[in-house]
């Protein structure tokens, strides 16, 4: 189904890795509602080449690699898609996201510091680069939406998730301030999406997942939101329906984040 709310718009989508992504979905979707793409990824995860197949269905859109804590990859990136698009750009997706102490299977409490300024810097502030590349050259229109996923973790303790909850809580912040500045510069909004887990290769790589994604399933009144509908919620926000809302936290977890408890978690503890 598609409603053309994307249509005539120009967008960048960071992050689409595999079939599984929700960059990948949220690609897909915002090219059915009629918008014009540029996928970007790290160069390392172009060279597995899938993405090639996303961008094919994606009506040939350009694929600009570029690191996202790299200030000249984005410069780069933010120049040639506005070449390409003969123009400004509408919308962007920050779907990026890694953990070095939870790949290397470092506990919290025994984080490696070198690891986590990485972490911080890949998860959390590229967000920051990618929005003052775009600041110092002009590259968005008036109105634009800058939308980044994030995680509950942020607010409340999940063991397992590691430092990525300190990442995700600085990626909430940067939202926030940067959202002030963007909306009175240029009406431009910047919002995170507190997205329910789901099977992705970044997801997948928290201790226990399997554990983590049932639980958070009972927990929710409505079940737990898929990438393709994470993918919808996205396309909203880079639609002009949203133009009022900015610096938000929005989340899109079945109800998770504001349910103390439900029956089937209920019977689960009384069996
Ligand atoms: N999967 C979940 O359960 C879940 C839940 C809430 C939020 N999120 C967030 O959603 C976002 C997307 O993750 P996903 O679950 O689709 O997994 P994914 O593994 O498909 O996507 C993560 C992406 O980050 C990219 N990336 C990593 N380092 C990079 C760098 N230096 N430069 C550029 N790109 C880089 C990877 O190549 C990959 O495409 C992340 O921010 C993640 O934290 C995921």
């Amino acid at each position: 189904m598609s409603l053309n709310l994307l249509k005539g718009k120009k967008g960048i989508i960071f992050g689409a890795l595999d079939e599984k992504s929700i960059a990948w979905k949220t690609a897909s979707k915002c090219f059915d509602e009629g918008a014009q793409l540029v996928l970007t990824n790290a160069p390392v995860a172009l060279r597995m080449g899938e993405i090639n197949k996303l961008a094919a269905a994606c009506g040939n859109a350009p694929v600009i690699g570029a690191d996202v804590t790299n200030m000249d990859d984005l410069k780069n990136l933010f120049e040639k898609s506005m070449e390409h698009f003969g123009g400004k750009i509408d919308f962007v997706l920050h779907s990026v996201g890694m953990s070095l102490n939870v790949r290397k299977n470092k506990h919290y409490t025994e984080m490696n510091y070198e690891w986590n300024q990485k972490t911080l810097d890949i998860s959390a502030m590229s967000f920051h680069k990618v929005l003052r590349t775009a600041w110092d050259l002009d590259a968005l229109n008036e109105s634009a939406s800058v939308v980044a996923l994030t995680y509950i973790a942020a607010q409340r303790v999940f063991p397992d998730y590691n430092e990525m909850a300190d990442a995700k809580s600085l990626l909430e912040s940067v939202t926030r301030m940067f959202g002030y500045y963007y909306g009175i510069k240029k009406k431009i909004r910047v919002n995170t999406i507190s997205q329910s887990p789901t099977r992705t290769t970044a997801g997948s790589g928290v201790k226990g997942f399997d554990g983590f994604i049932s639980y958070a399933e009972k927990m929710s009144p409505l079940g737990n939101a898929s990438g393709e509908d994470c993918a919808n919620f996205c396309a909203v926000m880079f639609s002009d329906y949203t133009k009022m809302v900015t610096m938000q936290n929005l989340f899109h977890d079945g109800g998770f984040s504001f349910t103390g408890v439900t029956q089937a978690v209920i019977e689960q503890m009384e069996k």
